[in-house]
């Protein structure tokens, strides 16, 4: 099991929303996405050329994470790809919340 990380608080981020988090003594950039049904939490950057997904990065119907430089598209709550040109998974971090709390597992 990886460290837990506090992010923010549940309020901080609305349902549709994305916010990036630097983690700087981890060295990782995460992003945070809050749909209808919970939070995601995925690296701050695209698998295929690292572009910065808070930037780049658009929610699409279905649990999609489409990245608008070259437009892969990923299923963000598990990070595998559905359309290319990306060929590997985006990174993604298991979330709890506890307290109000939104935390992520690195
Ligand atoms: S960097 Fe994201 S699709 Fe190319």
């Amino acid at each position: 099991m990886g460290d837990m990380i506090r992010l923010c608080s549940i309020d901080e981020v609305k349902v549709g929303e994305k916010r990036r988090f630097k983690l700087k003594d981890l060295g990782v950039e995460v992003l945070l996405v809050r749909l209808e049904d919970g939070f995601y939490a995925m690296e701050n950057r695209c698998p295929h050329a690292g572009c910065p997904l808070s930037f780049y990065g658009e929610v699409r119907e279905g649990n999609k994470l489409q990245c608008n430089c070259h437009g892969a598209v990923f299923d963000l709550r598990d990070g595998r790809v559905i359309e290319g040109p990306a060929q590997s998974p985006l990174r993604t971090y298991k979330v709890t919340i506890f307290n109000n709390e939104v935390f992520v597992e690195i």
